[in-house]
């Protein structure tokens, strides 16, 4: 019998006066954490709000797709997080990925598993100790915030399920990886991290923001393994491009250099055809 989730462990880890997150709402089950979260930045206009549950019955991922997972097997999380500037939202994907990267890291390896995390572009976190399966995904959707804009962040991170209740072959678990987490462990530090990560792109300081996309950009590349490697993208009007992924542009973009040209690609789904020979990064 798989242990219900404790959101008073995540009350107590993030809701304190030196963390910026200001409330957790926890729902036995819900159709979709990101919907409860839109509704409740329309309804509060109010970022930093935390929105949990143990079975969500009606989850959505990127590009139009489900995501389905049994009841207390895996993390489903949405958060609410301002932005200044809505022409920095397409970092926000990313360094979310980022966050859940060093926690994941961090976590497992408390539980003495220390799995090894990548991101493959804009945020999929892949374990590279199981063939770089998928252990989660990250859908951020635009709100409108009391004076301003918002994202909402919302997460799914497989954490107990076994192969035969994961939807896909290419899919993982922690638990099938070989770490035995707490959930509420890792939604502790994922947004810890995460709000240490996106926190400056609320300032109303232009150069607060720069420096920390400057930095943020970096340290995304730093744990992308998308960048160097051969791939291929298959776009959201069902076009598929080849090439090898050169970097992310100043919006979070990813560029490719194709037998076409150089291009850049705002949005789409990655599959890693191999390293490139040169090692770019
Ligand atoms: C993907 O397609 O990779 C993104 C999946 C995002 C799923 C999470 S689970 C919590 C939140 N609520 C949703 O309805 N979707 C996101």
């Amino acid at each position: 019998m798989r242990s219900r989730f404790d959101s008073e462990i995540v009350r107590a880890g993030l809701v304190t006066s030196d963390q910026r997150w200001s409330g957790v709402e926890f729902h036995p089950a819900i159709g979709s954490t990101n919907d409860r979260a839109r509704e409740l930045a329309t309804d509060t206009g109010q970022p930093w709000r935390i929105v949990l549950t143990d079975h969500q019955t009606g989850g959505r991922g990127r590009l139009g797709r489900s995501w389905q997972v049994p009841d207390r097997a895996s993390i489903a999380v949405s958060v609410i997080v301002p932005i200044a500037d809505p022409a920095t939202a397409g970092w926000v994907p990313l360094l979310a990925g980022l966050a859940l990267e060093r926690a994941i890291g961090e976590v497992t390896h408390g539980a003495g598993a220390s799995l090894h995390a990548t991101l493959k572009w804009p945020n999929d976190v892949l374990i590279a100790d199981d063939g770089n399966r998928k252990v989660s995904g990250i859908l951020c959707e635009l709100v409108h915030l009391d004076g301003g804009h918002g994202v909402v962040v919302g997460t799914g991170v497989n954490v107990h399920q076994t192969r035969e209740e994961l939807p896909v072959e290419t899919a993982t678990s922690l638990e099938l990886c070989g770490a035995r987490i707490r959930r509420e462990d890792l939604v502790v530090a994922y947004l810890r991290h995460l709000a240490r990560l996106l926190e400056p792109l609320g300032s109303d300081s232009d150069a607060v923001r720069s420096q920390a996309l400057e930095g943020g950009r970096a340290a995304y590349v730093a744990a992308c393994s998308t960048v160097g490697a051969m791939v291929r993208i298959h776009l959201p009007l069902g076009e598929i491009a080849e090439g090898c992924a050169l970097g992310v542009d100043s919006s979070g973009a990813l560029v490719l250099d194709t037998p076409q040209g150089r291009r850049t690609f705002a949005a789409g789904d990655v599959v890693h055809v191999r390293r490139h020979p040169g090692g770019l990064a």
